[in-house]
């Protein structure tokens, strides 16, 4: 299981329905899941790989023999929380059915026992049969999930039951197996993340630790709990996001900016950045020679967080805070400082928490008790502060 980002497998099977899953993978990467497309041979006679593989940026593989240097089906297999099948052929059916290991997908299937949904697409005489229908019994007794075809028009003149679903209907499906709550649908969420780097000169800069990976792990939760997302990145790698409007700024200054444009407009903020609490008086606009570069001379930046605190109107706000000693006394004294709903303050005694998937800490809000945090991962984390956004917004 990936700790950074939900990984599926989707799986295709050789329907002319194929195509419906292209917009499927897209709304998949969009909601932040990580998709490894498997077709079965036959079905690159509808969808070729090269289509899948751009639209996924992975390498795509039907057959356990091929680019085993990159993937092996086993290592694919552990990789994945969950499969889905869309569509599902007869034929696939009963290959999994049966127990079958004969292409790449069939192999994996064997080797997981992650969540499975399975959308069966084919004609309704074919949905029908007693083979299909006792293959479909023989799955969900294993505890797969097997979706029921849409009935109406099909490929050909004729209609029945057997029609691919509609995207939102499979994607709804996926959630519940996947047990990702939808309760952020309409929420506007700004999130800060990384740190600032202040220029001394065009090669020179204060930075900090900070990784940016809290400020990730927040984004991706919120977008699979179906909020819109604006992250305001400064100086973090966000390729791995995926649905997110991303604004990418360099210091203090450009984060100011870039918050007076969207906290007006968003339901909750999540200052997750580290910003720099100085900045060099003077930024030379050519490198300041070695014998030069003895000091530099600092002024306060602003307090961004504490400013977007006074001109509030309906904004849920949450800051972070990084304290190595007296957590709690610091962390409530900002809560109420700098106008905030909730406080994560992280304990980076001893270089904990930079860069790592987990963290340690407290959780402070105006009225409810504080909770302490031992060693939980960021997505919990960020899953947390999601719930007291929630929970404020009401
Ligand atoms: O005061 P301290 O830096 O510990 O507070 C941390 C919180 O304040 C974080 O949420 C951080 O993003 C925010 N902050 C800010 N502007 C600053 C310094 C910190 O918005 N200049």
């Amino acid at each position: 299981m990936s700790s950074t980002t939900r990984e599926v497998i989707l799986g295709v099977g050789a329907g002319i329905a194929a195509y419906k899953s292209c917009d499927l993978l897209r709304r998949l990467q969009e909601r932040g899941y990580g998709v490894t497309v498997v077709p079965t041979p036959t079905s690159l006679n509808f969808v070729g790989a090269a289509t899948w593989q751009a639209l996924s940026g992975r390498p795509v593989t039907t057959q356990v023999w091929e680019n085993t240097h990159e993937v092996s089906h086993i290592s694919l297999a552990e990789r994945a929380d969950f499969f889905l099948i869309a569509p599902a052929t007869a034929d696939l059916i009963a290959r999994i059915a049966a127990g079958r290991a004969d292409d790449l997908l069939t192999n994996l299937v064997l080797a997981s026992d992650v969540p499975m949904l399975i959308v069966p697409a084919m004609h309704p005489s074919m949905w029908n049969d007693p083979a299909t229908v006792a293959n479909v019994a023989t799955l969900r007794k294993r505890g797969y999930t097997v979706m029921e075809p849409e009935v109406g028009r099909l490929t050909g003149t004729d209609s029945g039951q057997g029609r691919f679903p509609e995207t939102s209907t499979i994607i709804a499906a996926l959630d519940e197996i996947s047990g990702n709550k939808r309760d952020l649908v309409g929420k506007r969420i700004l999130i800060t993340g990384g740190g600032t780097r202040e220029a001394i000169d065009p090669v020179r800069f204060i930075g900090n630790r900070s990784s940016g990976k809290q400020a990730l792990a927040i984004a991706r939760n919120a977008l699979l709990r179906g909020a819109t997302v604006d992250l305001i990145a400064a100086n973090m790698d966000s390729s791995s996001l995926n649905g997110a409007h991303v604004t990418s700024v360099e210091s203090a200054a450009e984060m100011r900016a870039a918050l007076a444009i969207s906290f007006p407009l968003c339901d909750v903020l999540i200052m997750c950045a580290a910003v720099a609490d100085a900045k060099p008086v003077r930024s030379a606009i050519e490198k300041i020679k070695k014998s030069l570069f003895t000091s530099i001379e600092l002024e306060p930046n602003p307090d961004l967080l504490a400013e977007l605190g006074k001109s509030k109107t309906h904004q849920i706000m949450i800051g972070f805070a990084a304290e190595t000693s007296e957590l709690r006394e610091s962390a409530r004294a900002k809560l109420l400082a700098k106008g905030l709903d909730v406080i994560y303050v992280n304990d980076v005694s001893g270089g904990a928490i930079f860069g790592k998937d987990t963290t340690q800490g407290m959780i402070l809000t105006r009225t409810g008790a504080d909770i302490a945090l031992k060693e939980v991962s960021k997505d919990a984390l960020a899953n947390l502060l999601l719930d007291h956004a929630n929970r404020q917004l009401g």
